[in-house]
């Protein structure tokens, strides 16, 4: 029996319930004492019943952990005791989860369980996103909106370890300094941000923009990004799909690129390994993640919450262990 955190209705933070239930069944995958969650969006999305596809319940939602390796297969590199981090597909707001061999990385000694617990979907979302699908190159400019959430802190990070120059938008002061924290150079704070970008890079715009808002947001990307800049389509919390005439990105040799690191990792064969594998090297030079709350896993309806009403700053993590 485990400590879990259920979904049992399809009514957002209300429909959960900490529970003892069952430990998952073995499959002969890596087993892993959790210690450490990750709540992100999609979390929020599945509880409201709001994601592509909705779950039979009750189920467990949870999508990164960190903790300790149980078991694993043989001959594998993971084998009991070792620290890990992974990317369940599902099942990780609870005291054991399995994920198959693919999904599971050794967690450098440097980084706590908390920061581990902070990768599994932003950061691996934040590497593909800027180097494979955005070609990031060092020296570009970086423009990163939402740039206070998990996903955004990720964006800077990533960015500025790959040695871009970043810029971010956010939405009030404090969320400021939580992007400045996660590595932005400069910080436009509120709704009306094309003139500072322009300003901020001599009028040329920014190379890459992750844009993870939507809404009018995205329109006002494709106004500031430069001659043959990228702007990266990664989420709508604005809660609206933008249209765009492509005439704009005609005009202004623009290129509007979908990113669903998901998506991909169904028909590319090894993409996780290889996004994880290009990220290792950020951490060992010194990348964290921005860890906002972290609570227990109890209160994991709060951390819903947070997401929900816009008040998360940084990365929100449930301590289970
Ligand atoms: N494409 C992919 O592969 C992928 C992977 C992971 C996540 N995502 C998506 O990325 C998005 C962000 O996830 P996250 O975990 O970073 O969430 P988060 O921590 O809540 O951050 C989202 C940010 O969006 C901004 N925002 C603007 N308008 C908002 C509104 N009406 N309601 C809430 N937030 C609003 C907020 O910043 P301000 O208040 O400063 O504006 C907030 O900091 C989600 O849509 C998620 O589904 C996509």
């Amino acid at each position: 029996v485990m400590r879990a955190l259920e979904l049992q209705r399809l009514e957002g933070p209300d429909g959960l319930r900490l529970v003892e239930r069952a430990e998952p069944p073995s499959l002969g995958g890596v087993r892993i004492a959790v210690r450490a969650a990750g709540v992100c969006f999609p979390d929020l999305l599945i509880s409201q019943g709001g994601y592509q596809e909705s779950p039979e319940l009750p189920t467990v939602l949870g999508q990164e952990v960190a903790g300790v390796v149980l078991s694993a297969p043989a001959g594998g590199p993971l084998r009991e005791g070792d620290r890990v981090w992974a990317a369940p597909e599902g099942g990780g707001f609870a005291g054991v989860v399995e994920v198959p061999p693919e999904r599971a990385f050794a967690l450098p000694d440097e980084l706590e369980f908390v920061d581990g617990a902070a990768l599994a979907v932003n950061y691996l979302t934040a590497i593909f996103a800027l180097s494979r699908r955005g070609a990031l190159h060092a020296g570009e400019t970086v423009l990163v909106l939402g740039a206070a959430g998990g996903l955004g802190t990720a964006c800077v990070g990533v960015a500025a370890a790959l040695g871009a120059r970043v810029l971010a938008v956010v939405s009030s002061q404090e969320k400021a300094q939580t992007a400045r924290v996660a590595g932005a150079e400069e910080v436009l704070v509120g709704e009306q941000w094309t003139d500072a970008v322009r300003e901020h890079t001599d009028g040329r715009g920014a190379d890459v923009v992750a844009d993870i808002v939507g809404g009018e947001s995205t329109l006002q990307a494709v106004r500031c990004a430069a001659p043959e800049g990228r702007v990266l389509v990664l989420g709508f919390t604005a809660g609206s799909i933008p249209r765009i005439a492509t005439n704009r990105l005609l005009l202004r040799n623009v290129s509007l690129t979908g990113v669903g690191l998901g998506a991909l990792v169904a028909t590319v064969p090894g993409l996780l390994r290889q996004t994880a594998d290009a990220l290792e090297p950020l951490l060992r030079a010194g990348l964290r993640p921005v860890i906002g709350e972290v609570r227990d896993l109890a209160d994991g309806a709060q951390a819903l919450r947070a997401l929900q009403t816009r008040a998360t700053r940084g990365k929100q993590i449930l301590s289970v262990g």
